[in-house]
């Protein structure tokens, strides 16, 4: 069994990679000659890595064809809320044309390769107070350009299975954090902050944005292993939230945070980091997911952070 990731040096796909490893299947990943290589190097033995550039019809093609996996994670995205806001094109370009031309060149090739689609809880964008848990059939309102560009994806991944039959399930990810979570995300940019302000290396200052926003966390190695479950019960055509069930705010997150370290920190609002929108809640039902595959977040959130900002206090 051979399996494809794309954005294999993230943080999901770091992730994915040494879950798929300990099941004994195949990984292949791909780069881009500017990727960050050091979420992957303890198991680049491993692994399989081809240049590819995903917004290249042609580079697409060809990987496609030489590899011809079983199954497909596609997680390469740009995946910055806030910068869809100031690349709003290249967020679009990128998101989408990357995945139509997987699917095409799936399609072309006439596979049967397993597809999972990293859509995002970003879709349901503005949620009605009576809306919530957010199951699979809440109207989808999105918020951002990079909310688009994942609704796009997601309804791309529907249209592909019902025009040719691709194998296509897609994964609608709620917020997902732990080791490794690029330190743009509030999770890791509070807890690297933290980090830093413990080593001396910034005062003890503590810059953030919104905090009334209302998020559901996963860790994302229970997260992965529902990628995995994904493909293996998942039904084509269909969507699934992937969530935790519980919500916490933002403010409620730092507490936790600051209630892990000693260090004395002044929490200070940073005007540059409040987004022109923001999506006020997100708390997901992941039942219908639960129902295909048996899967259930197992790490407590209290976990993944102790996790997160010990991650941070290891990095040089
Ligand atoms: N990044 C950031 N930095 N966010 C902050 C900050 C800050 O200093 N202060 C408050 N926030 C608030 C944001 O306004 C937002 O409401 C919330 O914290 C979470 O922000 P992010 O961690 O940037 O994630 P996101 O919710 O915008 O998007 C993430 O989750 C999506 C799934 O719902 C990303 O991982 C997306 O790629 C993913 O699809």
């Amino acid at each position: 069994m051979k399996a494809l990731i794309t954005g294999i040096t993230g943080f999901v796909g770091s992730h994915l990679a040494e879950y798929l490893l300990s099941r004994k299947i195949e990984v292949v990943g791909t780069v881009r000659n500017r990727s960050r290589m050091d979420h992957i190097r303890s198991i680049e033995r491993e692994i399989k890595l081809a240049e590819c550039e995903l917004r290249d019809p042609f580079s697409v093609d060809s990987l496609i064809r030489s590899e011809k996996p079983d199954l497909l994670f596609h997680l390469a995205a740009q995946s910055f809320v806030p910068t869809s806001w100031n690349s709003p094109m290249d967020t679009i370009h990128n998101n989408i044309a990357g995945q139509l031309n997987l699917m095409e060149a799936i399609r072309r090739h006439g596979l049967g390769t397993r597809i999972q689609i990293a859509c995002s809880s970003e879709e349901y964008g503005h949620v009605n107070p009576e809306e919530t848990p957010i199951k699979e059939t809440n109207p989808l309102r999105p918020l951002s350009p990079y909310a688009v560009s994942k609704v796009a994806q997601d309804y791309m991944g529907y249209q592909y299975y019902r025009s040719y039959g691709l194998h296509v399930v897609r994964t609608r990810t709620f917020n997902h954090t732990g080791p490794r979570r690029g330190e743009n995300f509030v999770t890791s940019n509070f807890a690297k902050q933290i980090a830093d302000i413990e080593k001396g290396k910034k005062p003890p200052i503590l810059y953030v944005g919104n905090l009334e926003a209302k998020r559901d966390f996963t860790d994302v190695r229970d997260v992965v292993r529902a990628y995995w479950l994904a493909l293996e019960h998942g039904i084509p055509g269909e969507d699934y939230n992937i969530a935790s069930g519980e919500c916490h705010t933002i403010s409620d997150m730092l507490s936790l945070l600051l209630s892990l370290s000693t260090a004395e920190i002044e929490v200070r609002t940073d005007p540059e980091r409040l987004r022109p929108s923001d999506v006020e809640i997100l708390l997901g039902d992941y039942r219908k997911f639960h129902e295909a595959t048996g899967w259930k977040p197992e790490i407590p959130f209290r976990q993944t952070m102790t996790d997160l900002l010990q991650y941070w206090r290891e990095q040089p």
